[in-house]
């Protein structure tokens, strides 16, 4: 499909899902990328299966194609398939018990410490880095990279859940935000196998 596809029923009917039959608004061009944007629906349920073999580098590879703000790069990901370690991070989270259950967990870090270490490394100093608006650049450049790794993992048929709770957590386990100082996990997916089929 192209951006030059005619409307189609799948248009009008992925419209209708995200807008309700009455108010289908009069979208223009279309195409499977667009699609699979307004499939999005959070998902909270998962197969114990493991995600297919390259899945998360093709996510990873998505990520790292997203805008970043000067080309700084301020995120890390950390990607979790242990269980005992989703455990941790499920209680972080409030007790989410779709941590534990996904197969994959990824950390979305807004992360300021990778470029203080270069920092250090180089003997240069980061003027920016210890202003408010670098933490806001880091935020969004992590935010913009998770998106587009959920975007490319609902292309291949996985599904998420964005997990905000664990900067909230008051836990003592809470050392996923306490590790490094000039870190702090902005947002997190669980990758499903497949949309469990509606019932
Ligand atoms: C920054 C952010 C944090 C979120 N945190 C959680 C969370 O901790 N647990 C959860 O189950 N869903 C979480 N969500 C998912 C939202 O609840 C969900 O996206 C919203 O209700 C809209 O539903 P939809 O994604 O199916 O369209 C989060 C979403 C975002 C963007």
């Amino acid at each position: 499909m192209d951006s030059l596809t005619p409307a189609t029923p799948a248009k009008t009917d992925a419209l209708a899902r995200r807008y309700g039959a009455e108010a289908v608004p009069a979208a223009g061009p279309w195409n499977e990328t667009i699609a699979v944007m307004l499939d999005h629906r959070s998902v909270r349920g998962y197969k114990p299966d493991p995600v297919p073999a390259g899945a998360l580098e093709s996510m990873i590879a998505a990520a790292q194609s997203a805008a970043t703000s000067s080309n700084m790069q301020w995120w890390s990901a950390v990607a979790v398939t242990d269980p005992t370690k989703k455990k941790v991070l499920a209680e972080i989270a409030g007790g989410q018990k779709h941590i534990e259950q996904c197969p994959l967990f990824i950390a979305w870090v807004a992360d300021m410490s990778r470029n203080q270490r270069i920092s250090n490394a180089t003997k240069t100093e980061f003027e920016t880095m210890p202003w408010l608006e670098t933490f806001m650049v880091a935020s969004i450049d992590a935010a913009l990279a998770a998106q587009n790794a959920v975007v490319a993992a609902q292309s291949i048929g996985l599904r998420t859940v964005y997990i905000g709770a664990m900067t909230r957590s008051r836990s003592p386990n809470s050392w996923v935000c306490r590790r490094r100082p000039s870190s702090c996990s902005a947002s997190a997916s669980a990758t499903p196998r497949k949309r469990a089929k509606a019932k």
